[in-house]
């Protein structure tokens, strides 16, 4: 029978979803569709009792509903429980199971560029897409990781939540900027730069190190102005589109039990942007 997957958001029109999960079926000759549903936040309840009807094979859940989803779950595994947020659900035989691919798939594509052992990390921003990066990237073996937010308290919050086998800080913006050497890996996480607010920057890098690795979860514009100085200051750069390639990567793994084919999901993200990825050669 044919499986029916999804994504559940509001508003959902955009989502890059649909064409690279179906890609990624078509690929391997599965039988599969992925489908976009605009889900209102007062009907997420009877959405999801939908899902469970229709026996719904498995769905992505995007803003603003990764928290609010939890209480209709079955089960939630251990990671997306500590993360406080769930990005993938399965139907697993009439029970939903909750994960979150969205840190692990950061820290996934990250790891393409960058080798994190021993490595000090700062993270810019204190949101939920900032807690699963950090609480992903605290179960690494990096040296130490560093949260900078405009709300210091919730910074404070994600590293109270994290695993303390590596070092902990949190520092205010301007401090962060005039430390800026010290990191060798620095990530926004923040919505700053993000279009039409193409000309803003998360944080001043005039004391960026050369050589050190420049992240920034945005995808639109491809490459951000920060992203850009970044590159001209000498770091190697990642823009958002690993990301959100490998949290649906992880995904697929979870609902298909095998790995789907990352470069042609990809390549579908890539094109539905109209860029070019490699910013680095
Ligand atoms: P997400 O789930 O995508 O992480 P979020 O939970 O709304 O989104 O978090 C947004 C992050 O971007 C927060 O760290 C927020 O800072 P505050 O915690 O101080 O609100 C940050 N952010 C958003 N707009 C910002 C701005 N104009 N300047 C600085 N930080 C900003």
């Amino acid at each position: 029978m044919t499986k029916i997957f999804g994504v559940i958001g509001h508003p959902i029109g955009h989502s890059l979803s649909p064409n690279m999960h179906q890609a990624a079926y078509q690929d391997i000759n599965v039988d599969a569709h992925y489908y976009a549903f605009d889900v209102e936040p007062n009907q997420l309840g009877d959405a999801i009792k939908g899902m469970k009807a229709l026996g719904i094979s498995g769905f992505n859940v995007t803003v603003p509903h990764k928290v609010a989803i939890m209480e209709y779950l079955d089960e939630i595994d251990e990671d997306a429980k500590a993360i406080g947020a769930v990005n993938t659900v399965k139907n697993d035989n009439g029970r939903l199971i909750g994960f979150n691919t969205d840190g692990p798939g950061y820290v996934s594509g990250l790891k393409t560029v960058a080798q994190l052992e021993g490595q000090n990390v700062l993270i810019i921003g204190a949101g939920g897409a900032a807690r699963g990066i950090a609480i992903t990237l605290a179960n690494t073996r990096i040296k130490s990781l560093t949260i900078t937010n405009r709300t210091a308290q919730k910074a404070k919050e994600i590293i109270t939540a994290c695993n303390d086998k590596v070092n902990l800080n949190v520092l205010e913006i301007q401090a962060a900027e005039e430390n800026l050497a010290q990191f060798d890996i620095i990530i926004n996480t923040t919505s700053v730069g993000l279009y039409p607010n193409i000309d803003e920057c998360p944080l001043d890098l005039r004391r960026l190190r050369k050589g050190s690795y420049v992240s920034d979860i945005i995808y639109n514009p491809f490459y951000t102005k920060w992203l850009q100085i970044a590159k001209e200051k000498g770091a190697v750069v990642q823009n958002g589109v690993p990301m959100f390639v490998n949290q649906g990567a992880l995904a697929f793994e979870i609902w298909m039990g095998r790995k789907p084919n990352l470069k042609v999901m990809e390549n579908t993200v890539i094109q539905q942007l109209g860029g070019k990825q490699n910013a680095n050669r």
